[in-house]
């Protein structure tokens, strides 16, 4: 499933309409399927708020996304009787993203009634428990509630529940940045592991360039909501043609005790 998105224009105006924030200024590209974009700049730069765009849980302004060549607004029909999600969202804090009052099991089952009401009850557990496996979290943990979990755990949970609207696309906005360096490279690894396991399509947001250095195909950098820099990750670390890419690819820290596995491994 191919994802792309076409000259996408975002303006937030305040209740008093006097100040307006271009969010985003004619955001391009596209990317390919089974492969891993990633997305970096400075705070503010506009990555959540395309994050959102592309997860269709806001309209751009103008411009438009476009899935295997459709308008994501035209594949909404298609998405109802297909029962699944072409793209799911994975936030950065996965402390808000999971309700306190809601074992671990009902989070996932919730998703799995939409995606997969045809099981009975035990298929429905039987999934929920290999959705849990498969991001590492056994089955005897599944009656807990998200306190009970550390950071890292509770970002497995997350994981889980987007994989659960079987979707081909993910679109992780910082999904490691509210963790510890030990913990980060533990989730990259899962998801990379999990990426070529159901030839997922990534859109992996980060601030930092070391990161989506280490997990991408092919890199946009974004400054003040444009992108100034596409490409893959050698042509845009060999001729950076942007002065930020080049600031930035001086500022790459030392990744020497962040244990990622290389990809293409
Ligand atoms: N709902 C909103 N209403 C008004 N302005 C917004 C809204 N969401 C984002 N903005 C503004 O749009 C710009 C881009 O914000 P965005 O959150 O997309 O940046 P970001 O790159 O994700 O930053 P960070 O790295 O801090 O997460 C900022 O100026 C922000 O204040
Ligand atoms: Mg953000």
């Amino acid at each position: 499933m191919k994802l792309e998105v076409r000259n996408v224009t975002k303006v937030y105006e305040s209740n008093s309409k006097e100040r307006t924030v271009q969010a985003l200024n004619g955001v391009s590209f596209s990317v390919e399927e089974g492969s891993i974009l990633g997305i970096v700049g400075e705070s503010g730069c506009g990555k959540s708020t395309l994050s959102r765009i592309v997860a269709g849980l806001e309209e751009p302004t103008s411009g438009e996304v476009l899935i295997s060549g459709l308008p994501r607004k035209g594949i909404a029909k298609f998405i109802r009787k297909s029962s699944k999600r072409p793209i799911q969202l994975v936030f950065q804090d996965p402390y808000s993203s999971l309700n306190p009052r809601q074992t671990v099991y009902h989070a996932i089952e919730e998703v799995v009634k939409i995606y997969d009401h045809e099981l009975d009850a035990a298929d429905t557990q039987t999934r929920i428990f290999e959705l849990l496996s498969s991001v590492g979290i056994g089955k005897d943990l599944s009656h807990r509630y998200p306190h009970q979990f550390s950071g890292g755990q509770r970002q497995r949970i997350c994981i889980a529940r987007s994989l659960a609207a079987k979707p081909e696309i993910l679109v992780l906005d910082e999904p490691v940045s509210a963790l510890d360096v030990s913990v980060s490279a533990d989730i990259i690894n899962l998801l990379l592991d999990l990426q070529r396991e159901f030839n997922l399509t990534y859109i992996f947001v980060s601030h930092d360039l070391g990161i989506v250095k280490h997990v991408s195909d092919s890199i946009i950098v974004m400054l003040a909501g444009e992108i100034v820099e596409f490409g893959s990750w050698t042509q845009v670390m060999d001729s950076p043609k942007h002065e930020y890419t080049k600031r930035l690819i001086a500022a790459i820290p030392s990744l020497e005790n962040l244990k990622i596995k290389e990809t293409g491994a």
